[in-house]
Formats: C-alpha cells, structure tokens, sequence
C-alpha cells in the first residue's frame, strides 16, 4: 500500500493524539480517521494483522497516544519482510523491542523468523491496553512492563538477538521536516551503544525502524560505527555483533 498523508493535517493531528488526548481510548470512527489523515486510507490503521473494523470488534483498544506512535501492519510488514531477506529462518532468534508501544513490530517481525518475542513499554497505560490487546489475539504475553535497559537484568536466552528499534521520536520528528535518529528519545545511536555493551547473545543486529516517507537525518551516526547488512522500505539493518 502507498502511504499518502494529508499533510495541511497530519502534524496537528499527531499533537493532539500525543497531547491533551494521550490517554484517551480511540473509538473506531477516531482511528479510521487516524489512518485517512497519516496513511490516506480508512483502513491504515490496521495492526496484528486485522482491519481496524476487525481488531475493533474483537475488544482491541489503542490509546490517541499509541495509535499514532505504533507501528500499524502497513510499516510493519515490509520491515519484516527486510529482515527476513537478510536472517531467514534459523533456530535460537529472539526479537527484541525495548520500545514496544503496541507490540506489532516485534509481533511481525518474530512470526516471519519463527522467533520468540520480548518487549518492553514504560508507561504503565500503554503496557496495560496491550497486554489486553495481546491477550486478545491469543498472543503469548511478551511484553513487560519496565524501562528499556530492564531488559539486560533478564535477557532472552538465545543466540542472535535482533532488536527492532523504534523509540519515541516526540520532537526528532515532524511530517513537515522528517526524522532526526540523533534526536529521538533516547537518541538511536545511544541505544545501539547500550546494546552493544550489554548484549551476550552470540550475533546481534539492530534493525532501526524510520518513516519510509519524509527525509531521514544523521543515519550515518548508526551505520558508520556499525556495518549496514540490510535496508528496505522504513527501516535499515546494522550487524552490532
Ligand atoms: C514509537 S512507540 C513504539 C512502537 C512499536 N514499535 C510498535 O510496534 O507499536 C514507543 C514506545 O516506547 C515507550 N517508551 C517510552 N520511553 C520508554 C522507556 N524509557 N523504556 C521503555 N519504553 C519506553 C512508549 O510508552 C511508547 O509506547
């Protein structure tokens, strides 16, 4: 699907579902609307691989904050499909997303390696909804709540180790100007640090999830201390170890 937004929108829709309606639960007419203003279909929003319609109907819920942080099936598949290519199927893979908001990314990216999941949200209304919302699809629960470098005091016992990294972009971002990876929070280059220095699997990749539409900056402050293995539409893939 091509992502076309309405761009006189899409900013000032994005402040108000990270603002004053953070928290507040989406009705399906509000995330229908959501995915005709940031993705230019009705349907945009889809996630675990269900129309919003579908997952509505089913009890799933996202938060205004959520729903336009989250990676929704239209981003998520293709970055799956990418690392995919580069990793195929092979035994001991774990997928890690130490930023899980929704889950989705790491939902898609573990079921096209056959790889076991593990995430990680800090805001304890986000954690909830999508623990409900896993609980749901009748996914095993991996996501925990708990800052992003509580993962390393627990770790998925497994030999490669690919980590799916989309951190708020809060201000590193804007549909007007694009994504700054230096600025997000925490800035990407200091995740792949932290990674590279608390990691024990065997190999590990990082594969950092960007907006596959407006300009991208500072990717060389990932790819230049690390090899770049892989890239494809709204992310690339840099080996750490
Ligand atoms: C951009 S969203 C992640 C989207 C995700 N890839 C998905 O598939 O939905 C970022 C998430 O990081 C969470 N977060 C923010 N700071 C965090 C921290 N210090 N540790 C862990 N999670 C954090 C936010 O609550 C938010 O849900």
């Amino acid at each position: 699907m091509q992502i076309t937004r309405d761009r006189g929108r899409s900013d000032s829709l994005r402040a108000q579902l990270l603002g004053p309606r953070r928290y507040e639960v989406l009705s399906l007419g509000d995330v229908i609307e959501v995915g005709r203003v940031l993705t230019g279909d009705p349907e945009g929003m889809a996630f675990y691989g269900l129309a919003p319609s579908a997952w509505y109907a089913r009890g799933i819920r996202l938060l205004g904050r959520t729903c336009v942080e989250a990676t929704p099936d239209v981003t998520a598949r293709p970055i799956a499909r990418t690392v995919h290519a580069l990793l195929r199927r092979r035994e001991g893979v774990g997928v890690v997303d130490l930023f899980a908001g929704s889950g989705n990314l790491m939902l898609h990216v573990a079921q096209r390696l056959s790889a076991r999941a593990c995430g990680l949200d800090a805001d304890e209304a986000v954690w909830a909804q999508t623990d409900a919302n896993l609980r749901i699809i009748g996914a095993p629960p991996s996501v925990r709540l708990g800052d992003w470098l509580s993962y390393f005091n627990d770790p998925l016992r497994v030999d490669t180790t690919v980590y799916v990294l989309s951190p708020p972009w809060g201000s590193a971002f804007s549909f007007a100007t694009g994504l700054d990876l230096a600025r997000t929070d925490p800035p990407i280059p200091q995740i792949v640090e932290t990674i590279a220095a608390s990691d024990r699997s065997t190999r590990c990749y990082a594969v950092v999830q960007h907006t596959p539409v407006e300009p991208v900056h500072n990717v060389s402050a990932v790819t230049d201390p690390y090899p770049l293995v892989a890239s494809g539409q709204g992310c690339f893939v840099i080996s750490i170890r």
